[in-house]
């Protein structure tokens, strides 16, 4: 493949990943222009968590090409594809639960800074320096999300949609160029669904983000996607506006096909 075109963020090439024989990812390609919202669905098992393991360098692919605004990252360790700019949320929240919302972030904000964690706990001297504008950075993001109520509440206290918004918080402390949502509101109800996914458009729209939406509900991704790529069997069986795959035959058939996903297809 030639170089990518500057004008992509995020372009992806025939990227195949197989565990022991599972095709999990089949020659994904895509190209991603700079602020889209990308949506993907598909049913359990269909590769969408796999791609985004693939993007962030936790998994390695089988063959393929990965590159971020016109750099090569298919080989690539996560730490510096982090630093690169791709950040991301987990489908099962991972957060330092004993410690405070405020310790959570400021423990992103010090890794987007690339000193290394001990730093932050130990209160090195390098640290110290910059404690004060820290505190102050992670205030700040923690008001834009809603949160600066719980500051110092210990993360695990915190009901699911505020574990999600601190999540979320901790992924933008990393000053992301992409950011990667593996199913946020996953668990959630409709108030609270409703209630985080107008903070993603704001996201969206505010900081000019680019950001890849993995969701069951297709309802939630229309509502915010104008491009959605539909997964199955690890490979990309439509792509289009939600009118177009909302109407797309092997669309309505991959998810009606599985009973545990029919009910998203609403
Ligand atoms: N590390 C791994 N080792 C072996 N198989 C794996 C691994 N990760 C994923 N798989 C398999 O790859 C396939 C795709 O899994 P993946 O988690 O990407 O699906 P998904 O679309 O995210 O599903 P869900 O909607 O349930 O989250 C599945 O068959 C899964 O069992
Ligand atoms: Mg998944």
């Amino acid at each position: 493949m030639s170089s990518a075109e500057p004008s992509y963020l995020l372009q992806v090439e025939k990227l195949n990943k197989s565990f022991r024989g599972l095709q999990a990812v089949c020659d994904y390609d895509l190209k991603l222009a700079q602020g889209e919202f990308l949506g993907i669905i598909g049913p359990n098992g269909a590769g969408k968590t796999t791609l985004f393991n693939l993007l962030t360098g936790v998994v390695r692919p089988t063959s393929g090409r990965i590159d971020l605004a016109g750099v090569d990252i298919t080989q690539a360790r996560p730490e510096r594809i982090a630093r690169l700019g791709i950040a991301r949320t987990f489908q099962k929240l991972r957060l330092f639960k004993p410690l405070s919302v405020l310790e959570n972030l400021k423990v992103a904000l010090q890794t987007g800074q690339q000193t290394q964690l001990w730093q932050v706990f130990l209160s090195w001297p390098n640290f110290t320096a910059s404690e004060r504008d820290l505190t102050q950075q992670a205030r700040e993001l923690l008001a834009w999300l809603n949160l600066d109520e719980v500051n110092d509440a210990r993360a695990e206290t915190l009901s699911f949609g505020q574990q999600r918004r601190l999540e979320l918080a901790c992924a933008l402390a990393l000053s992301p160029r992409l950011l990667l949502l593996d199913e946020p509101v996953g668990g959630m109800n409709p108030n609270e669904t409703e209630e985080f996914m107008a903070l993603i458009k704001r996201i969206h729209q505010q900081l000019e983000l680019t950001i890849i939406l993995i969701e069951h509900n297709m309802q939630v991704v229309m509502d915010v996607c104008r491009r959605i790529q539909a997964l199955n069997y690890g490979e990309v069986i439509a792509e289009g506006d939600p009118a177009a795959i909302r109407q797309n035959p092997a669309v309505i058939e991959a998810y009606l096909g599985h009973a545990a996903s029919s009910a998203d297809y609403a």
